[in-house]
């Protein structure tokens, strides 16, 4: 019989700087309500000026390499919708940092917050073929938009990292999936704009559109139906987006769960996203991990992901928890990790914001600041550059 395959250790990073949306509510004369309650999210995580998505990613596989080690990793794929370079993956510069070895091959995915999916799908493909082989899958965004717009308080910032390997720890994938794809105009970012474009109402149809269809054809590929899966992770660019995806498979399925008990079945997914904000293509997977470090006993229970990204592809797919996946968590590091983020105010914030505005994208130095692991020293003559902290 052929090995199971799926998720084996989960990690994330993000800024090292966060945000409560109260403070941003004051400067856009909103009611703080309305993000805490009516968004789902308390606050977001800001990127010092040495930290973009090569720090991050490297800085969430480190912790996988570091207990797991380097033995058997052949591909790198790191998913983003920040794209550093046209060309180039941010993914070398992450194999540089971690000091893997030359036989890896490295390759950058994109499709807004979607991507990382496929790197998973693609990466369980490669293990089907060869089960001794360990994929890396980095996703790492940070996510901008115009300041002062509706969309401003649903930015974040963050990177997860995951193998995927046989006999895996976390989540055994299982063999359905359904995808979707359709051409909307909902969310993208030209290549010229260092924040996205969105129409946000758009974006929330769409989201639910094609969600629902890669659950229609999940289910003609023989998926389980809609009541026999025990919990649903969301993609979620505000937590408060997961509630009502998941509001709209229940209804279509017939399912009739009110308002409060679909709240509540979302709610052990959200802690991590909530503080985060939106992490487009890490934020599927915080809402795995979150789920994971959580109180519920996740033992052979089966989860789904549904994953989203604007465009817009969607894909839906299940997977099982292995008896003994706590042994494989690091919670109370994940913890620690959100709550050292300095808080800043509004002032320091639109500092930070306006100096990702690079005045000369050629030459620049970025001020020191992040205590991560890795940092972004900035740009000489058109190069990056990226260096140990210490
Ligand atoms: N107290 C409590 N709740 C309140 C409130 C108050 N005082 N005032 C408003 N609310 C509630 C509203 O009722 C609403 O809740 P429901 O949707 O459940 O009815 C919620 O707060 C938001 O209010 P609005 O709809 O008025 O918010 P808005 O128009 O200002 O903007 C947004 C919301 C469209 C999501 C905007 O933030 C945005 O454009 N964000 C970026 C786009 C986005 O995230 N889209 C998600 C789908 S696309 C995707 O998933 C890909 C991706 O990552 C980008």
């Amino acid at each position: 019989m052929s090995p199971a395959i799926g998720i084996d250790d989960l990690a994330f990073a993000t800024g090292s700087f966060r945000i409560d949306l109260a403070v941003l509510a004051a400067r856009l004369g909103a009611d703080p309500a309305k993000y805490y309650r009516g968004l789902g999210q308390s606050e977001m995580s800001v990127v010092a000026e040495d930290e973009d998505v090569v720090t991050l990613g490297a800085a969430a596989a480190q912790q996988i390499l570091a207990r797991g080690g380097a033995d058997g990793v052949r591909t790198l794929m790191f998913a983003t919708e920040t794209g550093i370079d046209q060309s180039k993956s941010a993914g070398v510069y992450v194999h540089r940092l971690l000091g893997l070895g030359p036989n890896v091959r490295v390759v950058e995915l994109k499709q807004a917050c979607y991507s990382a999916t496929a790197a998973m799908q693609f990466a369980a493909a490669l293990v089907a073929r060869d089960p001794s082989e360990k994929v890396l899958v980095i996703a790492s965004d940070i996510a901008r938009y115009e300041l002062d717009t509706a969309a401003e308080p649903t930015q974040g910032a963050g990177a997860v990292a995951f193998t995927v390997t046989a006999n895996p720890a976390l989540l055994e994938l299982e063999p359905a999936n359904g995808v979707y794809t359709e051409d909307v105009m909902d969310f993208w970012r030209p290549n010229h704009s260092t924040t996205a474009i969105v129409d946000g109402k758009t974006s929330i149809t769409a989201y639910l559109d094609a969600v629902a269809g890669a659950f229609d054809d999940y289910l003609s590929r023989g998926g389980a139906p809609f009541d026999a899966i025990d919990w649903f992770c969301y993609h979620q660019p505000f937590t408060k987006m997961a509630v009502k995806a998941h509001r709209h498979l229940a209804d279509r399925a017939g399912s009739g769960a009110d308002p409060a008990a679909v709240a509540a079945r979302i709610e052990p997914t959200t802690g991590y996203n909530r503080r985060i904000g939106n992490s487009y293509t890490a934020s599927v997977y915080l809402a795995l991990l979150a789920l994971l470090d959580g109180a519920e006993d996740l033992a052979g229970k089966r989860v789904a992901i549904a994953s989203y990204g604007s465009g817009a592809v969607a894909e839906f797919l299940t997977g099982t928890v292995p008896a003994n996946y706590r042994t494989a968590l690091r919670a109370a590091e994940n913890e620690r990790r959100l709550a050292d983020r300095v808080p800043v105010d509004d002032a320091t914030y639109l500092a930070l914001q306006d100096a990702a505005r690079r005045r000369d994208p050629s030459n620049y130095e970025t001020a020191r600041q992040t205590p991560a692991p890795f940092r972004f020293g900035g740009v000489r003559d058109d190069q990056r550059i990226y260096e140990p902290t210490v």
